[in-house]
């Protein structure tokens, strides 16, 4: 009797003991939280003010936060960029929170601490205009979060006096009046044929369809290859590798990078085997395409380019002009249907000269 009495108070007691508990750390870890996102913004203030003491010049940092330790708000910008979709929110959300009234006191400079390392973002034009004007030469250099991905000896990635001798290869390839000429007769008829396609099917997602036939141009004016189940795979690494791109440097299996670093060995090698079809059967004279352009070429020393600039520069171009092409032409397609006037002009045919 005694035991069947006692049994309920002290199943009653530990409930509550849980909730006590529950409700403790349900108030205190944000607010330990908190306080740890206080106080690692104090100490960065606190570092800074500390390495400037001595010197005239303003020891104040801008405005913005620190975020949490190590992280610091990289996990909000990630947020923003890859979930959200809305890259520059991450920014507003810096501007609503740090600076006031009519944005007056907003120079668009914030502190903040991003993939392990203080920053200051930099984002409008004037103090963009500002850091530009004030640092020493060369302080400065233009790059890609990972070479490799873009292609070491790719135009883009090299700088100065090879910067310049690439540019003359890929300007006689692509840009001289010859090419240009070739380029249009290829893709003239294949546009007309698309569009005739597109007619008669009715309703159509006009981006989809135009990356795909864009792809088709470029993979039969860069390398001569017809559309075919090798070009849909070469499309699909394209796609990885343009995603990797400014993902986070993580190189483990299932994150985006990875899989970048992935798809560029398959387009190396793809283009190498291309490269060397080309060379071991002496075939250069019958393609008339932009990477026989590139391997034909030479420079006033007489030197062509090697087989890894021919490899890294062809996959930058089809980056050059894949997507700004289809875009382009995207759009070209959506204000032409809006606009019959200028439609109508263009239907008055001129021969390519
Ligand atoms: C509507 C189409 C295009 C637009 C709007 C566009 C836009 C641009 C812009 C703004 C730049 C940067 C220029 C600079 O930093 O000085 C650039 C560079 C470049 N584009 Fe395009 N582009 C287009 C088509 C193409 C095509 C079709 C190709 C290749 C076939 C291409 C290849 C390149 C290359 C290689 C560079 C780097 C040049 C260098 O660093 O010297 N682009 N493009």
């Amino acid at each position: 009797m005694m035991s069947g009495m006692q049994t309920p108070v002290v199943a009653v007691g530990a409930t509550d003991w849980a909730w006590r508990l529950g409700a403790l750390v349900a108030g205190a870890v944000p607010l330990l939280a908190l306080a740890v996102w206080h106080c690692t913004d104090a100490f960065h203030r606190a570092a800074f003010a500390f390495r400037r003491r001595g010197t005239r010049r303003a020891r104040r940092l801008p405005p913005g936060h620190m975020g949490l330790p190590f992280v610091g708000e990289t996990l909000a910008l990630l947020w923003y960029f890859n979930l959200a979709r809305r890259p520059d929110a991450f920014i507003e959300a810096k501007r609503r929170r740090y600076c006031y009234g009519d944005g007056d006191d907003d120079a668009g400079i914030y502190r903040t601490h991003l993939f392990g390392s203080p920053a200051v973002l930099v984002c409008s034009p004037a103090s963009n205009g500002f850091v530009f004007r004030s640092a020493p030469p060369g302080s400065f250099g233009v790059g890609w979060p990972d070479p490799e991905l873009v292609g070491v000896s790719s135009i883009v990635n090299v700088h100065g006096s090879r910067h310049a001798r690439l540019r003359r290869f890929v300007l006689g390839a692509i840009n001289s009046p010859n090419s240009l000429r070739s380029f249009a007769e290829v893709v003239q008829p294949r546009v007309a044929a698309a569009l005739r396609s597109w007619a008669a099917k009715g309703t159509i997602t006009a981006a989809t369809e135009i990356k795909k036939v864009t792809f088709e141009n470029i993979c039969r004016m860069f390398v001569s290859m017809e559309p075919s189940p090798a070009t849909a795979k070469i499309d699909e690494w394209f796609a990885g590798l343009v995603a990797g791109f400014r993902a986070l440097q993580l190189d483990i299996p299932g994150t985006a990078f990875h899989h970048a670093r992935k798809c560029r060995r398959k387009l190396n090698s793809v283009f190498r085997e291309e490269v060397e079809r080309r060379k071991l059967k002496a075939k250069l004279e019958e393609h008339d395409d932009v990477m026989s352009g590139l391997m034909r070429m030479k420079d006033e020393q007489g030197r062509r380019l090697g087989d890894d600039e021919v490899v890294d520069n062809i996959v930058s171009l089809v980056l050059g002009g894949y997507e700004s092409t289809s875009s382009a032409i995207m759009w070209a397609t959506y204000h032409l249907a809006k606009l019959p006037a200028v439609l109508a002009k263009l239907r008055v045919r001129k021969p390519i000269k």
